[in-house]
């Protein structure tokens, strides 16, 4: 018999494992406390753009014509404890409101609502990013608190999906790791994943720290590697070098590598700079603290670059206030391919030249409704063609590829003044000088 799989929390990657589940062959059911998430879902709608995911979705979800009916939704949680033989938990753990430690809340409430519906044996499987240790924990909880007793196992599989691929990621993930305590639960998690290994995923077997670890510490290498590019920009601005030719001469090294060295006004979004502050915020629980002090200069050499680039945009207006000045920003997500705006550098710029009293018109391909309700008194314009119409500066925060294909002869003619900042280090350059426009970008020479 094939094994039926729950999903716990249908948010960004809910929602994207429930589908990818079902599209393995899974029986699913995905559970979420919120009825308007869970009554779009079963009209096969998904409440985020990603690409593909809408498409998977309603291949799969029941009730909906021509799909395979093996995906449902549900809120409750008995017909869900019922149902399962793998619980997959992905509810958020967001940081926590004037700290850096993450909140656990949902994590927690998922498996105390989930514990005593668990009456013959079955395996809860973490995917939300926790603090190191939280596994133990869990484990300990649900074995005094379900009815199977030491028959509700936990595991641990750590989720690396990015936003704008997650329906590849799931389906083809780069590595599976699962953290476990028997070989039940390996064996298990063998099966759920069969297919992606079949097709070349290494499959990670770990203990649980060693899971919950190889998550936050994935995430602080590539904040690392973005923030140690945006320092070697300072560097290049302090000395006229190039930090995209930089990058490029330094990536052709294979211990190196091109990816995630482009510089620019650095990382955002809902993952990495919460998962890194946790992640200090753990280390000092632990009197590890020490072994992270330095992802503190990393988190703030990202945040420097929002104000660099305020500060370079201040240049390019004759550095004075911003008082009267019309600035048009070209993206509002903090990456290009989503609608996510948390923790955007793009609107936390134009936010910043906004409050210091700089017309800022903003246009984004698909963030405009995020970032409307997160910033409703920024100016919003419907195409970057009007965002750009009648501005004295144009700034590039977020790298769309409907961004790199604008035709800058017909936006220069729009223009007050042809002045381009690139805060993505994505433009060409001599395309737009070609039609007349100052172009700067961060960490590259001017002109
Ligand atoms: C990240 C991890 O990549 C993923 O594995 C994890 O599961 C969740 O967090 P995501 O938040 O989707 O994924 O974004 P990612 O593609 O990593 O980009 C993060 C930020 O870094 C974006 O704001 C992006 O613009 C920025 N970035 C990326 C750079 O500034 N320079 C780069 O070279 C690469």
């Amino acid at each position: 018999m094939a094994l039926k799989i729950t999903v716990i929390g249908t948010g960004y990657l809910g929602a994207t494992h429930a589908a990818a589940m079902a599209e393995l062959g899974f029986e699913v059911l995905g559970l979420d406390v919120v009825p308007e998430k869970i009554d779009k879902l079963r009209r096969g709608e998904v409440p985020m753009y990603e690409p593909g995911l809408e498409e998977l979705l309603r291949r799969h979800v029941a009730g909906i014509e021509g799909s395979t009916g093996r995906l449902r939704f549900t809120m409750d949680w008995a017909e869900l404890g019922e149902f399962g033989d793998v619980h997959f938990v992905c509810v958020n753990t967001p940081q926590r409101h004037g700290e850096y430690a993450c909140d656990m809340s949902y994590v927690d409430s998922a498996i105390a609502s989930l514990a005593p519906h668990l009456k013959g044996p079955a395996l809860v499987v973490g995917k939300s990013t926790v603090p190191v240790g939280s596994a133990d924990r869990l484990a300990a909880y649900l074995a005094e608190h379900a009815p199977a007793g030491a028959d509700a196992e936990l595991a641990w599989n750590p989720e690396f999906l990015r936003e704008g691929f997650a329906v590849q990621d799931t389906l083809r993930p780069d590595r599976i790791v699962v953290g476990v305590r028997s070989e039940r639960s390996e064996k298990l998690l063998r099966e759920v994943y069969a297919t992606p290994v079949e097709e070349g995923s290494p499959f990670v077997v770990t203990d649980f720290p060693t899971a919950e670890l190889v998550k936050t510490s994935a995430n602080s290498f590539l904040a690392t590697k973005i923030s140690f590019i945006n320092a070697m920009a300072e560097l290049c601005e302090a000395t006229g070098g190039d930090v995209a030719k930089l990058a490029e001469a330094i990536g052709y090294d294979d211990r190196i590598g091109r990816k995630f060295l482009r510089a620019g006004i650095g990382f955002g979004g809902g993952c990495l700079p919460k998962d890194i502050r946790a992640f200090m915020a753990r280390a000092g629980e632990l009197g590890a603290d020490q072994a992270l002090t330095f992802l503190r200069e990393i988190d703030s050499i990202n945040m420097r670059q929002r104000g660099r680039m305020v500060e370079l945009t201040r240049q390019e207006l004759g550095g004075g206030p911003f008082l009267g000045k019309r600035v048009a920003v070209l993206g509002a997500t903090f990456k290009p391919d989503s609608d996510d705006v948390r923790d955007s550098p793009a609107l936390n710029v134009a936010g910043q030249i906004h409050l210091q009293g700089g017309q800022v018109t903003v246009y984004d391909p698909k963030g405009m409704d995020n970032a409307r309700s997160l910033f409703p008194t920024l100016g919003y314009a419907d195409s970057a063609l009007e965002a750009v119409r009648g501005a004295h500066v144009v700034l590039h925060l977020t790298e769309w590829r409907e961004f790199r294909e604008l035709d800058p002869a017909k936006l220069g003619e729009v223009a007050a003044e042809r002045v381009v900042l690139d805060g993505r280090n994505a433009l060409d350059a001599e395309a737009w000088r070609r039609a007349g426009w100052r172009f700067r970008a961060m960490g590259r020479p001017g002109a």
